[in-house]
Order: C-alpha cells, then structure tokens, then sequence
C-alpha cells in the first residue's frame, strides 16, 4: 500500500525551508509586501486568478515549488492520467476525466482506452436528456440521490439556470428526512413526472428510501403496472443489475464504471439532470470546460500550472500559516451551492489523518470547507472574517457579465463587483486608525480572486475542474489517499443496527447516552 505515488518526507529540508519563510513573513503585515510574490495568471482563456494578496514573497514561492518537486508532483500527476490504481484502498484507477474526455484523448485503465464506452454511454444519456426536454411528456424531473449523486448535479443545475430557456423543471431529494420529498413533490401531478434514481452503488440507504417512497407514490395513483414504472424512471447506477431490479427499463438506466468516485461524478450520466435543466448542448459545453482544465493540468509545466498553483497556496496557508479552515465567497448568485459542493469534493477527499503507507500523519491536512453566496455572507460571517481572533484565508469568485436582464442589473453587477473587490481589499489592508479600538480592522487576511469573464457552461466546467485538480495536488502533498471515504462508513453501519433493533425489539447494548436517545426516540 502506497507505493504508487511517492510520500513526501515532511521532515525533509523543503518542509524546513518552508517553516523558516512562514516565520519570517508572519511578523511582517501583509500590506507591506504586495506585489513581491506571485501575481495573477491568464493561463486560462477567460479567466484571471489574482494571488497577489497571499501572505507570500517570491522566496516561499520558489521553495513551494520544490516542495511540489520533492513530492513528484509531476509524476503523480502522470500516474493519475496513466490510469494507475492510485486508489488504492478500493483497488481502483481514478479517470473522471474520462467523463469530458473526447475520442481520440489518450486516457487507458488496465491498458484499455475506455473512451469508446464512454461515448457510447455520454450519447444515450444526452440523447435521452433531449428527447425528456423535448417530446413534452415530462413537466417535471425528480433527481434522487445523496452526496455526489446530488451536490454536484444540484448545483450545475442552479449554475446554469440562465441556459435551462425551456424544458422540463428540475428538482433534487436528497435527505431521507421524508420532509425534503414531500415538500418536493407536493403540487406535482404523477402523470408528467420523471424520477431519476442516481446512486452510484444502488444502495446508499436515503436514495433507497426515497426511491421507494417515490414509486409508492406514483403507484398509489397511478397504478403499479411495469409500464407506469417504465415510464416514470430513469437511473444512473454502476450496479446496473441493482436499477433493473427495482424494475427500471434497461435502455433507461445509465451506467458508469468504477473509476469515477461519486463526488467527481457529475460529468457522466450522473449529470443527467443537469441535462435534462440545460440540454446536450450545453452540458457538452460544461465537459469542454472540465476538459481545458484537464489539458492545462496535464502539460502545464508546475510553476505556470493553476491546480498546482492554489494546491500549494493551500498547503502554505494550512501547514505553514496554520490556517483550520478555508472559505469560499462566489459573488454570484446562481453558485450559491457551490460552497456546499466544495465541502464534498474537498472534506471527503483531503479529511484524512492516516499516510498512504498507513502511519499517522504528522502534519495537518485538509482544512474546514465553508462559504456562503456574496453578498449574503458580508451581513453574516464577515465581521469574523474582519475582527475575530483567526485567520480565515478566502477565495473569491466572480464573473464579469451580471447573469440577468432586468433593467437596472448592469448597476447592481457593478455593487457587486465592488462589494467583491473590496472586501478583498478591506480583508488585506485592514484600517489602523479609528475613534475606538473596535473600529479598528486587523487587516493581514489573505485571499484569492477567481475572476471569469462570465458565467456560462464552459466556465463553470473550468471552476469546478480547477478545484478537482488542486484538490488532488493537496493530497498528494499530504501523503494521503484522496479518493476514498471510509470516514463515512462507521455512522451508517451504526444507524443501520439501530434500526435493526428497534425493528426486532432487541437491546444489544450501547452506551448509556445512546441508548437514553433511542429510548427518546421511541418515547
Ligand atoms: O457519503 C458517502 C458516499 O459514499 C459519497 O461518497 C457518495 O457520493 C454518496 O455516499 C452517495 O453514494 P451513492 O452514489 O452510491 O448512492
């Protein structure tokens, strides 16, 4: 185990060199250097990243960079795009890329290029997407799934609300709190409504709940012949045999191979709602996105490589600065649930305490994830942002086009961009002189500026890819595995013995707080 990609040795001279920087730049104000460190890059058509305001100087740079070096940053990448098994806990390649790939990328598992299923399963799926938009048979589509078969769908779907001009309404149940479907389908008519059961395994426990409850409701009036389940369900499943046993129609069932972890899912079949919300055209163009990303990755050298850029500043802020946690601000609306995307894609790929070998990690790995739309955030979080004790280092993201067309948007747009922009600027450069000691702002507090041109399909495949990949880059500086989940594990096998109990009546004995709660529960 972990023999794949190479461990950084963290007590090596790069680890040092890194903690002599941090405490050399931590007693100088971060007003006081900006400019002196890396700048901002256009490496991407259309997209501008401004690092300026990183607590660093071009000497930690350089020596973040060898630090990349020493952990072969840029054969691990190769391993990654070579199809190896660098999952190794689950014995698995990691080719999501695959997914937004095109025919002729050179992209093998086991040897075998796996772009022909690929495509053939990409052109089902999008096809079938645009005949659900078009034929008119469904006003409504209900995307059931949890976790990645749910974050990442619900919120290119909200993303791109400006390109879903018509077609069917698209919704998403996650939670098995029965509320969240009820609430759902509460003023749907059964006759004009899609169900799509998204579950990589088939039997993640709230997907089957819901799946149930949804049929029971369907049934219950309509009918339960097979040609009404047909008719009304679609899913997207790599245990394909688990969805045509719970008696969905083989040519609508979706499925994707094992190398695709669920949380880097939604550019497969598992986005088949965000392309029943935006048709083929556009979820093509969202891949595409993913796709420039995936390229950049690939050959960028490391120093003009962004995934590896924001990876490292990451790792500066978490294991040189001691940052705990890592905010993410988009100032646009339509990515309000980004922020909860991200926490998926990150928490549950770098919240890892064990190496790859299977030692304890000495150092620290992936900070908290949290954010909240701009500017809705600025009359919530902000003041600790600005005046509490930590430090929060923060990504902003916007876009340059406002997304609506009301009169009066183009002025709106433009309060906030400048709400965007200065916070950025309040956070860095604080304000020393005030009337009182609580006027006064700290200021030190360093960000990133994402800025696109605008959002659309392409530019949201780029954020999304370029948070993958830096995400990937961390992980393999923090010597873990990225695309495993076991932290998920123990919670549910808990609840599922639970119920077990409580359904045969038995006590097989907890603790006395839990068995006090079970016994509420029934109270
Ligand atoms: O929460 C754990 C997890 O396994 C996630 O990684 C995954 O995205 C989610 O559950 C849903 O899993 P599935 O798609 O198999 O239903």
């Amino acid at each position: 185990m972990g023999q794949l990609l190479r461990e950084l040795d963290w007590s090596g001279p790069e680890v040092q060199a890194l903690r002599e920087h941090a405490e050399r730049l931590l007693v100088v104000h971060l007003r006081e250097w900006v400019g002196e460190g890396p700048q901002s890059t256009d490496v991407i058509p259309g997209l501008h990243v401004d690092v300026s305001k990183q607590h660093l100087d071009a000497e930690a740079w350089a020596d973040l960079l060898k630090l990349a070096q020493a952990a072969g940053l840029e054969s691990s990448i190769a391993s990654l795009f070579a199809g190896n098994p660098i999952n190794e806990t689950e014995g698995r390649a990691v080719m999501h890329m695959a997914l937004r790939a095109e025919a002729d990328d050179d992209l093998t598992v086991d040897g075998r290029d796996v772009m022909p299923d690929v495509l053939e399963v990409r052109d089902r799926f999008l096809g079938f997407a645009d005949s659900v938009r078009t034929a008119g048979a469904y006003k409504h589509v209900v995307n059931i799934g949890i976790g990645g078969s749910d974050l990442g769908p619900l919120m290119v779907t909200r993303a791109l609300r400006n390109f879903a001009t018509e077609g069917p309404q698209v919704h998403f149940v996650s939670n098995v709190d029965p509320a969240h479907l009820s609430a759902t389908l509460a003023g749907l008519d059964p006759t004009e409504t899609l169900f799509i059961i998204v579950s990589k395994t088939f039997t993640t426990q709230e997907t089957m709940a819901n799946a149930a409850m949804a049929k029971a409701w369907l049934t219950s009036q309509l009918g339960d012949q097979p040609s009404i389940i047909a008719h009304h369900f679609a899913a997207v499943s790599s245990a394909v045999d688990k969805a045509e046993a719970f008696g969905i129609a083989a040519e609508r069932v979706f499925g994707f191979a094992n190398w695709v972890g669920g949380r880097y899912s939604l550019w497969g079949p598992v986005g088949l709602a965000i392309a029943c919300a935006v048709g083929s055209k556009a979820f093509r163009e969202l891949q595409a996105g993913a796709r420039d990303l995936d390229l950049h990755f690939r050959k960028a050298l490391l120093h003009e490589n962004l995934p590896v850029m924001l990876g490292l500043i990451g790792i500066w802020n978490r294991n040189f600065l001691k940052r705990t946690t890592h905010v993410v601000l988009p100032y646009a609306q339509d990515l309000d649930r980004f922020p909860a995307y991200l926490q998926q894609a990150d928490m549950e790929s770098n919240g890892k305490r064990m190496s790859r070998s299977g030692e304890l990690l000495g150092h620290e790995t992936g900070p908290v994830v949290w954010g909240e739309a701009g500017t809705n955030g600025q009359h919530a979080f902000y003041q600790l942002l600005h005046q509490g004790s930590d430090i929060h280092p923060v990504d902003f993201i916007a876009f340059k086009k406002p997304m609506s067309d009301l009169p009066g948007a183009e002025n709106s747009h433009q309060m906030l961009l400048a709400n965007a922009i200065a916070q950025a600027e309040a956070m860095m450069v604080g304000r020393s002189e005030a009337e009182t000691p609580h006027k006064l702002f700290p200021g030190n507090r360093p960000s990133t500026f994402m800025f696109f041109d605008a959002l659309t399909p392409r530019s949201v495949g780029q954020l999304i890819a370029l948070h993958e990949h830096r995400i990937f880059v961390q992980g393999v500086l923090w010597n873990l595995f990225s695309f495993d989940q076991w932290g998920v594990e123990l919670g549910k096998v808990l609840a599922n013995q639970i119920l077990d109990e409580w359904q045969r009546s038995e006590d097989r004995g907890h603790d006395k707080s839990t068995e006090s709660l079970m016994r509420q529960a029934n109270a």
